[in-house]
């Protein structure tokens, strides 16, 4: 008798959130780089729950489950969103909320968090790691999980194209449960790595700078990256409306407004 023996294919290990490793922010670090989102006793993170909870109304209604973050204009404010939304959604959300970053350029999320990146989203993507769960980390005592990256300096546009990149967008959709995920992306302009990363994802949040994004720049976002919907969009920097009338200001300007 002969028993046919399949040519073992070395198994990977699953994304298990509950095990990635933890790391425990430096409360001056997310102070400086202005990440309130995580501290409910701090009264600017009110802003971020105000739109936390229009965010997550809109994508249950809808079914999206992986938005990423991105503007028309560089400086318009999308990691500093991405991290305090991520932080104020994980904190009454059922499940994990996970924040990638994919700005691969500017690697803004682990600097917002003060993290040492020893082998991040970038070594997935150009094929150093192949585990999802080699990359990424839990935030102490949270709901937060961020899978930071290093910040690439040649063109990124091979790293987002590509069955690496499926692979690596498939993998976190499949393995993180209900897990809403959010991305913080490139601004939709500077090249064309926005596109072809919303191309994998649900649903889109375009954060404007008010007085610097013009309502021409916010058409030519819409156009560009239609069919990928426009899940709602954030006037950051606002000064007025309802966030300062609640007193929800930092400093001279409110954080944030978010409508339609
Ligand atoms: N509403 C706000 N109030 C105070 N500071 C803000 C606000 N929005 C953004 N900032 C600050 O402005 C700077 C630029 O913001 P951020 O890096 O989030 O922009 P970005 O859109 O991600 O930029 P890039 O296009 O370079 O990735 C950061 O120092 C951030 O802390
Ligand atoms: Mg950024």
């Amino acid at each position: 008798m002969t028993i046919a023996v399949a040519k073992s294919i070395p198994s990977q290990r699953p994304l298990d959130l509950e095990s990635l490793p933890v790391f425990t922010p430096d409360p001056a670090v997310l102070s400086d780089q202005l990440i309130v989102g995580l501290d409910s006793r701090d009264s600017r993170s009110r802003a971020f729950n105000l739109l936390r909870t229009t965010l997550a109304k809109r994508m249950k209604e809808k079914g999206h489950r992986l938005v990423g973050i991105t503007s028309a204009t560089p400086s318009a404010g999308k990691s500093f969103l991405s991290l305090n939304l991520a932080a104020s959604l994980s904190r009454v959300s059922e499940d994990d909320v996970i924040l990638v970053d994919l700005d691969l350029r500017r690697a803004s999320i682990a600097e917002g968090v003060g993290m040492q990146v020893k082998r991040g989203v970038s070594e997935f993507l150009n094929g150093e790691v192949s585990e999802l769960a080699s990359i990424g980390s839990r935030v102490h005592d949270s709901q937060l999980v961020l899978f930071p990256t290093k910040a690439v300096s040649k063109n990124t546009a091979e790293l987002i194209s590509g069955p690496v990149f499926e692979k690596f967008i498939s993998g976190l959709r499949q393995e993180t449960g209900n897990s809403i995920i959010l991305f913080d992306l490139p601004p939709a302009f500077a090249n064309d790595d926005a596109m072809l990363i919303l191309g994998q994802l649900d649903a889109y949040v375009m954060v404007i700078d008010s007085g610097k994004t013009n309502t021409k720049q916010v058409q030519d976002v819409l156009a560009m990256l239609d069919p990928v919907p426009c899940i709602g969009t954030v006037l950051n920097r606002y000064n007025g409306g309802f966030a300062d009338n609640y007193g929800y200001g930092y400093g001279t300007s409110a954080y944030a407004k978010y409508y339609d």
